[in-house]
């Protein structure tokens, strides 16, 4: 499980969470989503129960929307982070020309 500080440590207070530590906590949440994805796909693979391969599978595809509602949820509190992904891509992109 990755480590992003303990972004839910002031959840017991009164107080309200920053738009900086919203940021964290989606960021968390959206590795808890991949997590998750990670660990139905493995126990797919590691099955030739057909029921629970099938349930898994939308389970997984499930939390796969829930991952694109996040980093929208992510890039709408932070634009800037939308900029990192693009250049990331772009990145690739011209990698991807290279080959
Ligand atoms: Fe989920």
């Amino acid at each position: 499980m990755p480590k992003f500080g303990t972004p839910y440590n002031v959840l017991k207070s009164d107080k309200k969470l920053t738009n900086e530590e919203l940021v964290r906590s989606i960021r968390f949440n959206i590795a808890a989503e991949y997590e998750a994805i990670q660990f139905y796909e493995e126990v797919i693979e590691c099955t030739d129960n057909e029921l629970v391969k099938t349930v898994l599978k939308d389970i997984s595809d499930e939390e796969r929307v829930h991952a694109g509602e996040l980093l929208k949820l992510l890039v709408t509190l932070d634009p800037e982070e939308k900029k990192y992904y693009a250049d990331g891509a772009k990145e690739v992109e011209e990698m991807m020309k290279e080959i």
